[in-house]
């Protein structure tokens, strides 16, 4: 199975060189300090004709985004994470992770170092304006287990939607095996992902306690 994905993955990788060398051909990486991106979102998303223009060049770049994170964000895959809908400001700030190494993905690494300011801005206004597909979860009881927990623990930062806010993750309908494997992240202290509240607050949780904020969390609208 693993084997199985790593070959597409590396067979999707060659092609990707092959159809968008624009967007993969290494760049000169461009200090993060000397742009500060946070402030041009704001401006582009204050500004109607900058914001419709940036949201046509990231549907541009999203088109090819798509092979892993699904049209419109909507990932297919319960190990790959939606795009839609999360918050622009994490959105830019998982950018920026990738881009300086302090979050762990050898592949977005490189393809997030490939894109421009001007593609990382239109990503984030078009993601975070697509809709998340609602997915119920089959198993009820277990739902109810997570929704406790999570609105012991979690809601107080995520909020009761689990829409979060501009420095907190959207999770509500996020993909289970990527919440799943992202929690033990950070709990586990793996180094793949680095994030003091999310460490301190995964810190207690068993195994049985995040598969049931799993089954919830995944399911909310
Ligand atoms: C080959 C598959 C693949 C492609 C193509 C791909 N991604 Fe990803 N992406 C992933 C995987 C897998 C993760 C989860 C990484 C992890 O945390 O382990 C991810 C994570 C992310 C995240 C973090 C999401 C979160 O909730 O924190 C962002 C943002 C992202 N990708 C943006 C993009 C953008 C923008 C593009 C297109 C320019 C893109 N990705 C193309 C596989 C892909
Ligand atoms: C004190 C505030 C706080 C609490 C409490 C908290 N979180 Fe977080 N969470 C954050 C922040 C901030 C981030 C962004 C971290 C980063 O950049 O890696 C985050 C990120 C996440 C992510 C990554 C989202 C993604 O798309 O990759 C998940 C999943 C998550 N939290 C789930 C939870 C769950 C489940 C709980 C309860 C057990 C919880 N969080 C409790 C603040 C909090």
């Amino acid at each position: 199975m693993a084997m199985r994905n790593s070959v597409a993955l590396a067979t999707l990788l060659v092609s990707m060189f092959v159809a968008f060398p624009a967007i993969c051909q290494p760049v000169k990486a461009i200090p993060a300090a000397s742009l500060d991106l946070a402030a041009r979102l704001q401006e582009e998303e204050s500004h109607p004709g900058q914001r419709e223009a940036a949201y046509k060049a990231g549907g541009k770049v999203a088109a090819f985004c798509a092979n892993c994170h699904g049209e419109g964000g909507n990932s297919n895959n319960a190990a790959i994470p939606n795009l839609a809908g999360q918050n622009p400001t994490y959105l830019l700030e998982q950018l920026r992770q990738f881009s300086d190494g302090s979050r762990r993905n050898e592949f977005m690494e490189r393809m997030i170092k490939a894109l421009s300011p001007a593609e990382k801005i239109g990503i984030v206004v078009f993601y975070s304006s697509q809709e998340v597909t609602h997915k119920p979860s089959a198993n009820a009881a277990l739902v109810g287990q997570g929704l406790a927990y999570y609105n012991n623990v979690c809601a107080r930062c995520h909020g009761a939607q689990g829409r979060g806010n501009a420095k907190v993750a959207r999770v509500a309908g996020q993909q289970p095996d990527y919440l799943n494997v992202t929690l033990k992240r950070y709990r586990d202290g793996s180094g793949v992902r680095n994030e003091p509240l999310m460490a301190a607050n995964t810190r207690l949780m068993t195994d049985a306690d995040i598969a049931a904020v799993v089954a919830y969390v995944s399911s909310m609208k």
